[in-house]
């Protein structure tokens, strides 16, 4: 099983001067290496994802699943995708997501993008 964090911080997700929030690549990293994380969940500071619109933008890979999260906010939400890869790599496959993670779910139909929770 392979398990991976693909975090954007690109043209978009994290550019404060462009009015978005910062993305927390050094408090990710640390957070990687302090749980030993980096032999199980592999954790990708990425350029831009594609669905800029949805800033801040990650996707959670394992091998049956892609999982996009945009609108990520907060550290908050960055540390709600730590504790998904600690438990994650724990368990050997991808964890629950957690109810703040659900929240920021979205999928992408050719152009359009659909929030998990507006389909309720
Ligand atoms: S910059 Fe993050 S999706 Fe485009």
């Amino acid at each position: 099983m392979s398990i991976s964090v693909i975090v954007c911080n690109g043209c978009c997700c994290g550019r404060v001067e462009k009015g978005h929030n910062e993305v927390p690549i050094d408090e990710l990293e640390a957070s990687w290496e302090a749980n030993q994380l980096r032999e199980e969940v592999k954790l990708t500071i990425s350029n831009c994802l594609g669905p800029c619109n949805m800033h801040n933008v990650s996707i959670l890979k394992t091998d049956s699943e892609k999982i996009w999260l945009g609108e990520l906010s907060s550290w908050d939400h960055y540390d709600a995708i730590v504790q998904w890869a600690i438990e994650s790599s724990e368990k050997g496959e991808g964890s629950k997501l957690p109810q703040i993670l659900e929240d920021r779910r979205f999928v992408r139909l050719g152009e359009s993008i659909v929030r998990l929770k507006d389909l309720g």
